[in-house]
């Protein structure tokens, strides 16, 4: 299943900036990356700015490679919700790309298995690209609870997707212990946590749902990301900190490219 499958899975490399960054600061770094990454041909990229910059970094990244994803969205189609933001709005926006039930919105914001998985079926329905943050705590790690609260995540928030559209989508592997820590998991714990992350999909989905890419995040630097996306079941990165320098990002980018056929 792995070897086969990880040959098929194109690297994928996401930014995430969380809250950093005016529109002004976001266009200056577009415009710096692109010429960074131009030749990485064979992987996919992401930069997810903030709400605000979207139409002016996707403006700016028209004629790269470089997709631009939401950091959240909101699951209904409009109405009476104060704040949020809907699909519909960031398609007019040039955004192709969403994620959803980062773990600082699950702990910060309340979100739930439940307002992922609505927030996946309608980003999914609506032909979009979504990019499901599962992950443990440091507190559920040691009590051994890893793939429990993993199969969980999986399970709750990508239900009632179709195996098909499972495949194209991008779950995000993040132990919470390792988001902006400096201390990434080691390759081996990665690993082990994909594998079975994957193994979850597949026997919810059916065979085809291996090819669903399965990217690591939580420290991921320049100097480590090679060996974490070495590994067979580690199809890319999900990058914060690292990714709100140019150069640092587009090195990171170019590191994933060692499990590029
Ligand atoms: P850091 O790369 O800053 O640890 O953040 C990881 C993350 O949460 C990406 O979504």
């Amino acid at each position: 299943l792995s070897s086969v499958g990880a040959a098929m899975r194109r690297p994928f490399v996401a930014a995430n900036w969380k809250m950093h960054k005016t529109v002004a600061e976001s266009v200056t770094y577009a415009h710096a990356v692109v010429p960074l990454v131009e030749a990485i041909t064979d992987v996919d990229i992401v930069v997810a700015p903030p709400f605000l910059a979207l139409p002016a970094m996707a403006d700016a990244l028209a004629d790269s490679r470089i997709k631009v994803a939401s950091q959240n969205v909101h699951a209904a189609s409009h109405g009476a919700f104060t704040g949020e933001v809907s699909l519909e709005m960031l398609q007019g926006s040039g955004v192709t790309v969403v994620i959803i039930g980062h773990s600082e919105r699950r702990q910060l914001f309340g979100e739930t298995d439940a307002g992922v998985n609505a927030k996946t079926r309608a980003t999914v329905g609506a032909g979009l690209t979504s990019i499901v943050c599962v992950g443990e705590t440091l507190e559920e790690r040691e009590a051994n609870r890893t793939f429990d609260i993993l199969d969980r995540q999986v399970r709750d928030g990508l239900a009632g997707l179709s195996p098909e559209q499972v495949a194209t989508q991008v779950v995000a592997y993040e132990p919470v212990w390792a988001i902006g820590t400096g201390r990434n998991a080691t390759p081996d714990q990665a690993n082990e946590a994909h594998r079975h992350i994957r193994q979850q999909l597949v026997s919810q989905f059916g065979d085809s749902a291996a090819a669903c890419r399965v990217i690591y995040g939580g420290s991921v630097k320049p100097g480590n990301v090679a060996e974490l996306v070495g590994q067979s079941e580690v199809d890319g990165a999900l990058v914060g900190g690292a990714s709100l320098d140019p150069t640092s990002f587009s090195e990171i980018v170019a590191g994933s490219r060692s499990t590029a056929i």
